[in-house]
């Protein structure tokens, strides 16, 4: 067997490790988005040695120095991530030691562990992929308000058991959607919040010998406060499973709508056409035109439940402390945050252009009786009876329509048989009252479909989606403000600009 070179934590060993094992073992390909945060958090990590005398100052400039080139030459492909090296911590680490030397570079690694510091890395990035998706949502919503605004007096059927129920507006159907994504939105801000805690001074398990500050890197990585116990923060995976599961819903959400994309485009429901833009054509049939994309959300669904459910079938048997299976926490959680930001970056653009077909809408809201519910309403106030009791004259007269092949609008049936049940109603009225549109703006009650309610409700959407906004911008601002301070330190430890990089 094939043997590779000796690795930094070779000390104990007296042979390197099998080709076949580096293989099996690295995690190169998912930790290459993380080198960034894993630069990031080292020059934090450094910087807070140096104040805290634990390395020298004349250390800290040539650690910073080489950072920052690790962190070029990475940029224009000089430093690529070696297998052999493990993962992207050891990479870092070896192009220090490589470059500035053994007994420099391996200075940086004075108080902390590849177990702290691999959940700085995820931490930092979970954080900026959850503002990506927060914004991402907040897009959607947008959509869906300006269609609740042009759209809050047209009228289409709402389902039960997708059977025609009662008549809805189409702004009251997109109200509903954005109402749902900001509980994702509240979820996600949750997650951000366990998210922003800094793992970085638990080292390997137990905290450290050395007077290290963890208030500062706190400080240096704009979290809000360190995660204390260092057994608690080295075998927590929580946070991650906060994030896929509301990742989750997230991606349960975008699969209801686009479900409903799918059979709203049917010929044979016909309320919506898909803009030829976001259309799909057959290899044989040259009629079709599909709705692939909104199937393609539907179905990577699946994904994004398997990463949660993988992360929390690989928590549960874990002893407190590093267990290696902790590095399978990521491909799953990379591939949920890719999938769920490739619907967000699809969906807002293709509702937008989507050409709702209001007159079929307001056909179908008229048709298979879907306004029965609001002729018992008007029995129960017009002629003082119970509920239940008009519940039955109109479930009847429902009955006695359907097996005469009728519907309401054979008005005058619909009349005679009301009065053999003893109603006596005008056919006007009863025009009046089984009209669609008029059973809309009728159901004024808090949260109702009447146009009045879902005016009321776009503005409240409006401001809490402004409040969002506003606290994604203050978490951006604590991270940019974090970063730069950083690079301002750095600066001024080596007398030269330095740019922001990640
Ligand atoms: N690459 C590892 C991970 O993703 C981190 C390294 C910690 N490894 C270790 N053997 N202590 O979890």
């Amino acid at each position: 067997m094939k043997k590779t070179q000796k690795v930094l934590w070779g000390g104990r060993f007296s042979t390197s490790l099998t080709t076949e094992t580096v293989a099996f073992t690295h995690s190169i390909e998912a930790d290459t988005r993380l080198i960034g945060y894993d630069i990031w958090g080292s020059q934090a990590h450094a910087i807070m040695l140096a104040r805290q005398g634990i390395i020298s100052d004349a250390d800290l400039r040539e650690i910073l120095r080489w950072l920052r080139k690790a962190e070029a030459d990475f940029q224009n492909g000089d430093f690529v991530l070696d297998p052999n090296k493990e993962d992207v911590h050891m990479n870092v680490e070896s192009y220090l030691i490589e470059n500035a030397g053994r007994e420099l570079g391996g200075k940086l690694h004075t108080a902390r562990s590849r177990n702290d510091q691999v959940l700085v890395d995820a931490h930092l990035y979970i954080r900026d992929e959850i503002l990506n998706v927060q914004r991402g949502l907040s897009a959607l919503c947008d959509i869906f308000l300006q269609i609740a605004k042009e759209h809050a007096d047209t009228v289409m059927p709402g389902y039960t058991h997708t059977q025609h129920a009662q008549p809805i507006s189409l702004g009251f159907w997109a109200t509903a959607y954005v109402s749902m994504f900001l509980r994702d939105q509240k979820r996600l801000q949750s997650a951000y919040r366990l998210a922003n805690m800094n793992p970085l001074g638990a080292c390997a398990l137990a905290g450290t010998t050395f007077p290290i500050d963890r208030a500062l890197t706190t400080k240096f990585l704009g979290f809000d406060a360190p995660h204390e116990h260092a057994l608690d923060v080295i075998s927590s995976r929580d946070f991650i499973a906060e994030v896929l599961f509301a990742l989750s819903l997230v991606m349960a959400n975008l699969s209801r709508i686009s479900e409903e994309i799918v059979y709203w485009t049917t010929y044979e429901f016909g309320v919506a056409v898909l803009d030829d833009a976001y259309s799909f054509g057959s290899s044989i049939m040259p009629q079709k035109k599909n709705p692939d994309i909104a199937e393609l959300t539907r179905g990577r669904t699946g994904r994004v439940y398997g990463a949660l459910l993988d992360l929390l079938t690989n928590l549960k048997g874990l002893p407190m402390g590093y267990n290696r299976d902790f590095q399978e926490d990521k491909p799953p959680l990379w591939e949920a945050f890719d999938i769920v930001k490739a619907c967000l970056g699809l969906l807002p653009e293709l509702l937008r252009t989507t050409d709702f077909k209001t007159e079929r809408m307001a056909e179908l809201a008229n048709a298979n009786f879907a306004t029965a519910t609001e002729l018992a309403n008007y029995l129960v106030k017009a002629h003082r009876l119970s509920f239940r009791e008009c519940h039955e004259i109109v479930g009847w007269l429902v009955g006695e329509l359907v097996k005469q092949e009728k519907t309401f609008a054979d008005w005058d049936l619909t009349q005679k048989l009301l009065k053999q049940k003893n109603v006596g109603i005008s056919i006007e009225q009863l025009k009046q009252i089984l009209d669609a549109v008029s059973a809309l703006r009728n159901n004024q009650s808090l949260g109702g479909t009447s146009p009045k309610e879902v005016r009321r409700m776009i503005g409240e959407f409006e401001a809490q989606l402004d409040e969002i906004a506003s606290q994604i911008e203050t978490c951006q601002t604590q991270i940019d403000d974090a970063h730069r301070e950083t690079l301002r330190i750095i600066e001024e430890v080596l007398r030269e600009p330095v740019e922001m990089v990640v």
